[in-house]
């Protein structure tokens, strides 16, 4: 049976199911949130270390701006109310992307990672303002600044993810088959799950049916 450490998500489908529902697309980005909470206290109970959710994409800054104004109005509400309930149950928040948003955002965004600095119990990465090329191009700028040789290990080691070890496990819902931008370099290796269900519609028996078929599967790295 597999060890599961890392699970990341590609939080696909809101849009369609506000729309599918006779509202907005912004309905669907609300319900989509009830999900992530969901899907964060399954992880807790299943006792997975690293879950990383994308939430916003570098290539997102073209939707309309209504509908960006939405996404980050959610995710300010989101962390203000939550961020203490999510230190309590021992959660440690990070951010990966550039981090480059409003006063407002940034400074509630270094507040919730230092306040959660030191939980180990599950680690959530929040991309945000993320691409996985600019995060490669970034390392390797890193890399020529600090003189480094460039090989794996050191790209591995000067990206956002440094220090978590890759995703076992890529989970898609939306029913769409791409990794739009999405963590190019760790996913190398990871069993990938492409969902038929809007992300709103997804819940802990479906996660959880994903975690157990990852369990019976076969990882081979190449060898036999
Ligand atoms: C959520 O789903 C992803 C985010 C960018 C927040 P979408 O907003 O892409 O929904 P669809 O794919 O258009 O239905
Ligand atoms: C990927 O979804 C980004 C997030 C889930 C945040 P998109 O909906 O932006 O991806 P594409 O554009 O359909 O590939
Ligand atoms: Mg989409």
């Amino acid at each position: 049976m597999n060890p599961i450490r890392h699970v990341a998500i590609i939080m696909d489908g809101n849009g369609r199911w506000g729309i599918n529902k006779g509202k907005s697309r912004n309905f669907g980005h609300k319900q989509g949130l009830k999900t992530v909470e969901k899907i964060i206290k399954e992880s807790l109970k299943k006792r997975i270390r690293y879950l990383t959710l994308y939430a916003f994409s570098t290539e997102n800054w073209k939707r309309p701006k209504r509908e960006i104004k939405y996404l980050f109005s959610l995710l300010n509400n989101f962390l203000s109310n939550k961020i203490k309930e999510l230190d309590k149950e021992k959660i440690k928040f990070i951010v990966i992307g550039k981090k480059k948003f409003d006063k407002k955002l940034n400074k509630l965004l270094d507040y919730s990672e230092k306040l959660t600095s030191n939980n180990k119990r599950l680690q959530i990465n929040l991309a945000l303002n993320y691409g996985s090329k600019s995060e490669i191009m970034s390392a390797i700028k890193l890399i020529k600044k600090k003189k480094l040789l460039l090989n794996e290990k050191n790209i591995t080691n000067n990206l956002y993810t440094k220090n978590i070890p890759d995703p076992d496990i890529l989970i898609r819902t939306g029913n769409r088959k791409r990794l739009s931008n999405f963590l190019l370099w760790q996913l190398a290796y990871s069993e990938i799950f492409f969902e038929k269900k809007l992300w709103p519609d997804f819940n802990e028996n479906d996660y959880y049916k994903i975690l157990m078929s990852f369990k019976k599967t076969k990882r081979n790295f190449g060898k036999i």
